[in-house]
């Protein structure tokens, strides 16, 4: 079978996709896998796929455009197979507002969104503080701020302040919702288990996503066995109410003074981390399942 591992491209989460491709593609060919080229994306894509005529495309791609469906676009008219999600369900997935269209009358708890133009935060909060301001289309937590009583005191935010305002023109305001950080892979048609992050300093932001050491992974979660079971019963939800195929990873925070009602799904991405210190392959091997054997699952998925 001739194979092309998709990575790199140009959105802010470049060097993530340049790692999860690498792992992708030498897991391969440890396993025995002969062809299997590595495209570094770039502009020229078309052409250089019509050039290689692989037989499956591995998407390793993470942000744009890799993950909101215009690759998987690109890739439809070329009749080219490819893993993860398909062109609507990434194009709904990668939008965090979007999403909510979707689950929240499906069942799923998800915090309430606000989107405002930066340039109106200068004038104020757009809605009460703790809340989070994010890019509503991005990944690896880019352009995450958390927004507390304590940062900025007395003042809105200011425009020397670094921070998301600087760098996109509209965000999403959420409420903070205090307590723990925890995700959930689905493989194929099942919810693999719960992984708390627990970052050593601040929260899990891009550093304490991809720096070694600096956030304490718990696998499985030790959290009360019905969070755990709604949590995975939500991402598996989720994951087939848009549509996933191959791998998603639900991201959820709850707040452990409220119960169950203090439990809530973020986002549902669509195109995971495949790094050394991503969460799927972690609760793969959790579950025993080594990270060559996914890879290979998530191709047998794409190919059936
Ligand atoms: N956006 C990163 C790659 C993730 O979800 O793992
Ligand atoms: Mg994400």
């Amino acid at each position: 079978l001739n194979v092309v591992v998709l990575m790199g491209g140009w959105s802010s989460e470049r060097e993530v996709s340049l790692m999860s491709g690498r792992g992708v593609a030498g897991a391969l060919r440890t396993r025995g896998w002969s062809n299997v080229t590595e495209v570094d994306m770039d502009r020229n894509v078309a052409q250089v796929l019509a050039g290689l005529r692989p037989d499956i495309v591995f998407n390793a791609l993470h942000g744009h455009p890799g993950e909101d469906g215009t690759v998987q676009g690109m890739l439809d008219l070329m009749q080219i197979p490819y893993t993860h999600s398909g062109l609507s369900t990434s194009a709904i997935a990668i939008d965090k507002e979007l999403t909510k269209l979707l689950l929240v009358p499906a069942g799923v708890r998800m915090p309430k969104g606000t989107m405002i133009a930066s340039e109106r935060l200068f004038e104020g909060d757009p809605i009460p503080r703790p809340y989070v301001l994010k890019p509503v289309n991005e990944g690896s937590s880019v352009g995450v701020a958390i927004v507390t009583d304590e940062s900025n005191y007395g003042n809105p935010i200011g425009r020397d302040t670094v921070g998301p305002w600087n760098d996109f023109d509209e965000l999403l305001a959420e409420p903070f919702i205090a307590g723990h950080e925890l995700t959930v892979a689905v493989l194929g048609d099942e919810a693999l288990c719960v992984t708390e992050l627990k970052p050593k300093q601040g929260f899990y932001d891009f550093d304490s996503k991809y720096t070694d050491g600096m956030t304490e992974h718990v696998c499985p979660a030790q959290v009360p066995e019905p969070i755990a079971q709604a949590m995975l019963d939500m991402a598996l939800l989720a994951h087939r109410a848009l549509g996933c195929k191959g791998a998603s990873r639900s991201d959820f925070r709850w707040d452990d003074t409220q119960g169950e009602a203090g439990l809530y799904l973020l986002e549902v991405n669509t195109q995971p981390g495949m790094t050394p210190l991503s969460l799927v392959p972690e609760q793969a091997r959790q579950r025993g399942i080594s990270y060559g054997e996914l890879v290979e699952r998530i191709i047998a998925e794409a190919l059936g």
